[in-house]
């Protein structure tokens, strides 16, 4: 009898310590903020409350459980629910899934990652020890497992292969058909909301999946008849595993989650679950990270090449201008302007090219006014200065015998120097490339004069007496009404400027260079006389001063046409290519010869002035008798100058000639008369 009382009391006691453990638990997460979760592996509790399963991290795992263990009777009940959301890199494909599970631990370090989804590993799967039961909801179709699809949800008891599984999705009703399936894409990234519930009476397992905002679904998505007792045993931990595969990356997230034994689970506050970050921020990701470097890239590129551009622009059309030269402004020309014209300073539009430099044709691009451009090299700016100012000066003559020089242009080592363009070209190419074109004696007679008339200029009417010091037929040019001109000014004086002053050269042209001039390297408004003189002889003649003929010795053309002098029979020297024309006159021919002669005479002071030759030339003046008796008494040596140089002191080619060691060159401008 006491021993029955004490029995009885004993299984009161029992019965109470029942009772009281198996004190039904009940929890909810709105929200994972204040959780003491229990997790581990690559999951976390994101700032903003999400429970994050799973990251970027490859082949990962991650695990979170509720931290206290919960007990359950043979006959308890249970009922859970939970907002889930899988977020993928790409749409269309997914790591895995996410598994609800209830397990005697809370630690599972030998669970596999990848499609044993954090629970099990090759060698306890399936095995009954496990005491595990999970709802997977399944992204990826393990023929291993005999997954039905790439996209169900599986109620499965200790085993991966599933007891039971169908595709995701639920059930709606529609009225007087009945109900209707709707599929579900787990990886679609939109939130959705699962449902597992346990009969413990009817030993009845079922779940339902919805998306979030729907109502839950009546009827479930997947039952299973299971007596979950058989299968766990206290404590019991409740949680989710998730895991990640090894190609593409995929996040799964937990928002919500509610539980309670032998009852409803609350409902889930779905206002006050947490945001999940912007689907789709990867894809805007990848923007910034490869296409702003990129941008950022092209941009710079894009503009070094301008800058680059410019620079090189600059560099090309880059000119000296100091500020002596401001005074010259009108006489100033862009070498922009300069090379456009000349189209580049192409080959096709050389005119020419001599001892002083390349002479281009072109046309301005504003005025369309042809101009003659002049590249003339210039090592040093000793002189530079003088030069331009000389220059300047000579751009104010005006003459019709003398070539307009509008202007310069200086570069680094070059000098530019523009002239009205003379369509005709130099003389010299009528009288020495015969027979293509040739003048007639009007014609030849026409530019003598004209030519004479403008050194008479240059001598004696300009505000400054002006010595040309290089006049022969390739620097006279021709305009459109075959006027003859004087161009080529003052490069003479530029190489005695740019040489080194300790070896200044007399430069003319062999055969034209007065002989007083290769002695004391002076020239004069004479010398330019005597250089006058050949030239006159050269036109009538149509023969270069000094001619290589036939291997014998250099014809003198003096020299020569005095032979034909003495003999009587002057205008015999004349070009045969006159003959007789209607405009030939023979009475100016002889004229002209003679008063070639007259100004070859070897003594300056025995040489007529321009003027007077101007004069002779109008016939205003009567020739002075030049008897062969006069001229030899003087002594006509006319020059053979060639004999007073060093053959290594001829270095100009063809007709130009450098001499050197003759110091202090005559001042190409002297001073006012
Ligand atoms: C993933 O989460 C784990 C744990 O929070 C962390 O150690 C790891 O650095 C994370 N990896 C990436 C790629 O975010
Ligand atoms: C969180 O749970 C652990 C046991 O899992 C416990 O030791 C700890 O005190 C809990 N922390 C809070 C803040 O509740
Ligand atoms: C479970 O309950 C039944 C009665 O409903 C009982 O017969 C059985 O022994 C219990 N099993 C365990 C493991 O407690
Ligand atoms: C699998 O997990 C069990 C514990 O659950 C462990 O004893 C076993 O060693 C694991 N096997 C492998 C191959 O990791
Ligand atoms: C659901 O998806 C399956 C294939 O995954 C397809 O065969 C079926 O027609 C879909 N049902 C609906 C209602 O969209």
């Amino acid at each position: 009898m006491r021993m029955k009382l004490t029995l009885m009391v004993l299984l009161m006691v029992i019965n109470l310590v029942v009772v009281m453990s198996s004190e039904d638990t009940s929890f909810i997460y709105n929200g994972f903020h204040s959780a003491n979760l229990t997790i581990d592996g690559i999951s976390s509790i994101t700032p903003n409350g999400l429970l994050r399963l799973t990251n970027d991290t490859k082949l990962g795992k991650g695990h979170a459980f509720y931290p206290n263990p919960i007990l359950l009777t043979n006959t308890s009940s249970f009922s859970t629910t939970f907002v889930f959301a899988i977020q993928s890199e790409f749409p269309n494909y997914a790591g895995h899934g996410i598994a609800f599970l209830m397990s005697p631990t809370k630690a599972l370090p030998f669970a596999l990652s990848t499609q044993y989804l954090g629970l099990f590993n090759e060698t306890n799967n399936g095995d009954p020890t496990n005491q595990i039961f999970a709802v997977e909801l399944d992204t990826i179709q393990s023929t291993d497992f005999s997954d039905i699809n790439d996209n169900h949800v599986g109620i499965d008891i200790n085993d991966l292969k599933s007891a039971n599984s169908t595709p995701a999705g639920y059930y709606y009703r529609d009225d007087g058909i009945g109900f209707r399936f709707q599929n579900l894409s787990l990886i679609s990234g939109l939130p959705m909301q699962v449902w597992v519930d346990y009969d413990g009476e009817n030993k009845q397992i079922t779940v339902t999946l919805a998306l979030i905002n729907v109502i839950k679904p009546e009827t479930p998505l997947l039952t299973l008849s299971q007596d979950l007792s058989l299968i766990l045993s206290n404590p019991i931990y409740v949680g989710f595993s998730s895991s990640t595969g090894s190609v593409f990356l995929t996040s799964h997230y937990v928002l919500g989650w509610s539980f309670k034994v032998n009852g409803v689970a609350q409902n889930l506050v779905i206002s006050q679950l947490p945001e999940l970050p912007r689907l789709g921020r990867k894809k805007q990701s990848l923007i910034l990270p490869i296409g702003l470097p990129l941008f950022s890239l092209c941009f710079i590129v894009v503009v070094s090449l301008v800058v680059v551009y410019f620079i090189m622009r600059k560099r090309k059309f880059s000119e000296v201008l100091e500020d002596w030269e401001r005074d010259y402004g009108p006489h100033r020309f862009k070498y922009k302007d300069l090379y456009f014209a000349t189209k580049g300073f192409r080959e096709k539009e050389l005119l020419g090219s001599g001892g002083f430099g390349t002479v281009y044709k072109g046309t301005m691009p504003t005025s369309k006014i042809e101009i003659a451009v002049k590249r003339v090299s210039h090592e040093s700016r000793q002189g530079m200065r003088e030069f331009v100012a000389e220059i300047v000066s000579i751009g104010r003559l005006r003459h019709r015998n003398i070539v307009p020089l509008l202007g310069y242009c200086r570069r680094k080592r070059e000098l530019l120097l523009v002239y009205d363009f003379m369509p005709n070209g130099s003389l010299d190419k009528y009288l020495h490339n015969q027979p293509s074109v040739t003048l007639n004696w009007r014609q030849r007679f026409h530019i003598i004069k004209g030519v004479a008339s403008g050194l008479c200029y240059l001598h004696e009417e300009w505000e400054q007496v002006v010595v040309h010091r290089d006049i022969k037929a390739s620097n006279i040019l021709l305009d459109s009404e075959l006027n003859g001109r004087i161009g080529d000014f003052g490069l003479a004086r530029l190489y005695d400027h740019g040489s080194d002053p300790e070896t200044t050269r007399v430069v003319g042209t062999l055969g034209y260079l007065a002989p007083e001039q290769t002695r004391t390297g002076r020239a004069t408004t004479m010398s330019d006389v005597f250089a006058f003189g050949a030239f006159m002889l050269e036109v009538v003649c149509g023969r270069r001063p000094i001619q290589q003929e036939e291997g014998i010795n250099d014809v003198i053309l003096v020299d020569w046409v005095y032979g034909c002098f003495t003999r009587g029979e002057i205008v015999a020297a004349k070009d045969e290519n006159l003959e007789l024309g209607i405009e030939y006159k023979e009475e100016e021919v002889e004229l002209v010869l003679k008063l070639g002669l007259l100004c070859s005479n070897s003594e300056p002071s025995r040489r007529p002035s321009m003027r007077q030759v101007v004069q002779y030339l109008k016939l205003d003046l009567p020739l002075p008798d030049l008897s062969p008796l006069c001229l030899s008494s003087s002594g006509l040596t006319f020059g053979h100058p060639h004999h007073h140089f060093p053959d290594s002191a001829m270095s100009f080619p063809s007709m130009n000639w450098s001499v050197s060691q003759y110091s202090d060159a005559e001042s190409f401008l002297s001073g006012g008369r």
